[in-house]
C-alpha cells in the first residue's frame, strides 16, 4: 500500500489499531500488539498518542511485546529500546506497565536461552500477537533478524551486522559504541502474528523494500519471508516505492 506521505500512512494505521482496540474493548477482550523501534514507527506512535489525548482512545486493554533490545544496555541507557518506547509511546498513553514486555538487555549470557524461551511463552500465554508492526533495516532485517536468520528462528541473541551497526553509529556517537549483540524475536516468532504491517519511508529504503517484496524469498533478506504470510502488508510512502 503506497501513501503519498508517511504521516498519511501512519494516521491510517493508527486508525486501524484504534478500531481494533475499541472493538475488543466492547467485547471485554485484550489486544496484543507487537511493537518496533527505530525512526520509522515514530509518526505512528505520535498519532496513537494524539488519538489518546484528543479522541479518548484508551489503551488499557493493550498488551505489548517489543521485537528486540540491544544486549548489554540497561533499560535506563539513553539508546535502549526500553527507554525509546517509554519516550515515544508508553509514557504518554494508558497501557498498564504490567502489560508491557521487551527482551531484557541485561540478561546474563548463561541465562539467555531461558530468557528467550520465556519471552516466547509469554507471547503464547497472551494469546499470540494480533497486530505486528515492523520497520526494515538496510540489511533487510525485521526485528534484528540479520541475513542468515532462518524462517523458523525464534527469540534469541544475534550478532549485529556491520551495516546495522554503521546505521546506528550516529545515535551512539560512533560505531565503536554500538552494541555488538541484540536479543530479537525470530522470523518464526514474527510470522506467527495474525496480522503484520511493515512500514518504510524514504528513498533510502526503496531498494530493500523492492528486494523484500519482489525478490526471491531468502534468508539473505529476512523481510522477504513476509511474502509467505497470509496477512502481511508493506505500508510505504511514495519515495520508498521507487524501485518497485
Ligand atoms: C533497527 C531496529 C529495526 C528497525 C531498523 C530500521 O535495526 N531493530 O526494528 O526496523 O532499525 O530503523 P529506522 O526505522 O530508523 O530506519
Amino acid at each position: 500500500v503506497i501513501f503519498e506521505t508517511s504521516s498519511a500512512a501512519a494516521a491510517a494505521l493508527a486508525g486501524e489499531v484504534k478500531a481494533l482496540v475499541e472493538t475488543r474493548q466492547k467485547e471485554g477482550r485484550q489486544v496484543v500488539l507487537g511493537l518496533a523501534t527505530g525512526s520509522t514507527p515514530v509518526p505512528f506512535y505520535r498519532e496513537l498518542i494524539r488519538l489518546h489525548r484528543e479522541e479518548g482512545l484508551s489503551l488499557r486493554n493493550v498488551v505489548t511485546f517489543n521485537l528486540d533490545e540491544y544486549h548489554g544496555l540497561a533499560p535506563t541507557h539513553p539508546e535502549s529500546y526500553f527507554r525509546f518506547m517509554r519516550e515515544q509511546l508508553f509514557d504518554h498513553v494508558d497501557i498498564p506497565d504490567e502489560n508491557i514486555h521487551l527482551p531484557s538487555g541485561l540478561v546474563a549470557v548463561e541465562e539467555i536461552f531461558d530468557h528467550c524461551h520465556a519471552y516466547e511463552e509469554m507471547i503464547d500465554a497472551a494469546g499470540g500477537i494480533d497486530f505486528q508492526i515492523l520497520g526494515i533495516g538496510r540489511t533487510g532485517h525485521i526485528g534484528f533478524n540479520e541475513p542468515g536468520s532462518s524462517r523458523d528462528s525464534l527469540t534469541r541473541r544475534i550478532t549485529l551486522d556491520r551495516i546495522t551497526r554503521q546505521d546506528a553509529a550516529g545515535d551512539f556517537r560512533g560505531e565503536e559504541n554500538v552494541p555488538r549483540f541484540a536479543i530479537t524475536m525470530g522470523v518464526g516468532t514474527i510470522l506467527r502474528a495474525r496480522k503484520i504491517v511493515l512500514m518504510a519511508w524514504g528513498e533510502g529504503k526503496a531498494e530493500v523494500v523492492a528486494r523484500a517484496v519482489e525478490g526471491v524469498v531468502t534468508e539473505a533478506v529476512s523481510a522477504s519471508f513476509l511474502q509467505e504470510h497470509g496477512d502481511a502488508r508493506f505500508v510505504i510512502d511514495a519515495p520508498a516505492s521507487r524501485e518497485l
